[in-house]
């Protein structure tokens, strides 16, 4: 028998890049097909006028990242997470918004330039068989998930591979985060948290070792932990929580399946729903690496909203759902296909360090992602967490959030306003008050159907619900975006 006859049976199921452009493409009578195209240009700039009153605190610079080419060589990625890494740039100031869209310079997009076609695996397109190695991730990092400023250096993160860092001012690539040690690939994730002292905890999934790899970053970039534990069976994990004390992990019941990586399975159809494994908790102490695991009932999640300690008790907001299903919808929007079932709603577990038990409850009854918290408020007690919500009328066949919405978590209320059927609404974020005590402005943007136009608001927290109170529409439509952040002040 020779070597190649000996490789376990590929799992993975047909990918047809050129058909499923097709597909996409005869599809274009549906509007909301319009947030999965490709940004139309390698660069994007225009100035907009604000409509209603700019308040003048909010003078700063709001960035997004996410993917944004969606095809190469005639052919189309399977999932919505596969698309090169574009960075958006609103800066914010009375006279109106200025835009400017980048993409990423990464090793895969130059090498995938210059070739003309595809050439590394996505999270979810299978496209190179070769052996799985962090080496060969790295080199198929889009760089697309979420912009971090973080020791003066503004960071594009993918969550398998390392950031690159982008100059604001012309958001040109400029190498990787001076703070990393070069030449050595390890997975880090897209949700770092800052804490109150400016240094910086972040991880990484290893599915080839069954290893997560911690950091902790001083923030003047001096490492104060950098190591990696074992996790038997470790699940994909997409972000984590932060406590004063620990960084808390909520693995979905979800295993990775080597055997298929191996067999040139992208990392996404590697993933499989393992119920019976439950949920688990894997709380680490920042100072020296050390475990405590706890179950809960099966589940998943992609986000988590915020974590604190109370006494003995950590708690973890997230937004938890029973089943993956909310997850299915990268794979079929691209297609031009959707189908909604049920989404997350905002969750709280409960894990108590002297009895060693964990409990968990939904707070809200809800559709809803994309939490966001005050960056002052991260590892403390909270009361808010701004979501996008999705509205129970919602068309099934249309995909994607409508409402934003600002949750108060300590009385299980919820404020909201809805932008309407035509309407994809992508992250918004908490700003704070100059201040920075309290939640005062929301900043986002969102994609109107009926114009094909990107519009960026300007919410006052207090009055939510009346809608923004200035609002910015770009002349062209982008790509629908993932994470993002706002920097009071900004580039000039
Ligand atoms: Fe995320």
């Amino acid at each position: 028998m020779s070597e190649a006859d000996e490789r376990p049976r590929s799992p993975v199921p047909p990918w047809d890049g050129k058909a499923l452009s097709a597909e996409f493409a005869a599809r274009h009578d549906r509007a909301w097909t319009l947030g999965y195209e490709s940004a139309h240009a390698p660069a994007l700039a225009a100035k907009a006028s604000w409509e209603g009153d700019f308040p003048s605190e909010l003078i700063g610079m709001f960035l997004r990242n996410g993917p944004a080419r969606h095809e190469r060589g005639g052919q189309r990625y399977a999932h919505r997470w596969d698309g090169d890494g574009m960075i958006q740039r609103f800066i914010l100031n009375p006279d109106g918004v200025s835009h400017l869209g980048r993409f990423v310079q990464t090793r895969k997009l130059l090498d995938e330039e210059a070739a003309g076609h595809m050439l590394y695996s996505g999270f979810g397109t299978p496209i190179d068989q070769e052996k799985p190695t962090l080496a060969r991730i790295e080199a198929s990092n889009p760089a697309n998930i979420n912009i971090l400023r973080f020791n003066d250096e503004y960071l594009a993160l993918w969550e398998a591979g390392q950031p690159y860092r982008v100059d604001p001012e012309t958001l040109a690539t400029a190498g990787r985060a001076s703070w990393l040690e070069a030449g050595h690939p390890a997975p880090f994730s897209a949700h770092p948290k800052l804490a109150a002292d400016g240094s910086l905890w972040n991880f990484g999934v290893d599915p080839l070792q069954d290893r997560l790899h911690l950091y902790g970053i001083g923030s003047d970039g001096t490492p104060l932990l950098q190591r990696d534990i074992i996790v038997e069976q470790i699940a994909p994990v997409h972000d984590f929580g932060m406590t004063e004390h620990f960084m808390v992990f909520l693995m979905p019941s979800v295993t990775i399946s080597r055997s298929h990586l191996m067999a040139g399975a992208s990392f996404a159809q590697s993933c499989h729903w393992s119920p019976q494994l439950g949920m688990r908790a894997i709380v680490v102490r920042k100072t020296d690496a050390t475990t405590v695991e706890f179950h809960l009932p099966s589940g998943c999640l992609l986000h988590v909203a915020n974590a604190w300690e109370e006494g003995e008790r950590i708690y973890v907001d997230y937004l938890g759902c029973e089943d993956p299903s909310p997850l299915l919808a990268g794979w079929s929007v691209m297609a031009g296909k959707y189908r909604h079932i049920r989404g997350a709603a905002v969750t709280r577990a409960t894990l108590d360090l002297v009895s060693g038990t964990a409990t968990r409850e939904a707070l809200l009854d809800h559709d809803a992602e994309y939490p966001s918290v005050l960056p002052a408020e991260i590892a403390q007690p909270y009361r808010h967490v701004l979501c996008l919500e999705r509205s129970k009328q919602r068309a099934r066949d249309v995909p994607g959030f409508d409402r934003v919405a600002l949750i108060d978590v300590k009385a299980a209320t919820c404020r909201a306003f809805g932008f309407g059927d035509d309407w994809l609404v992508e992250e918004h974020v908490l700003v704070a008050d100059e201040a920075a005590h309290a939640p005062r402005w929301a900043v986002g943007t969102a994609l109107n159907l009926s114009d094909r136009v990107t519009v960026l608001s300007v919410f006052d927290t207090d009055d939510l619900a009346s809608g923004p109170v200035a609002q910015a529409r770009l002349p062209y439509a982008l790509p629908l975006g993932l994470h993002g952040t706002f920097v009071r002040g900004g580039v000039a």
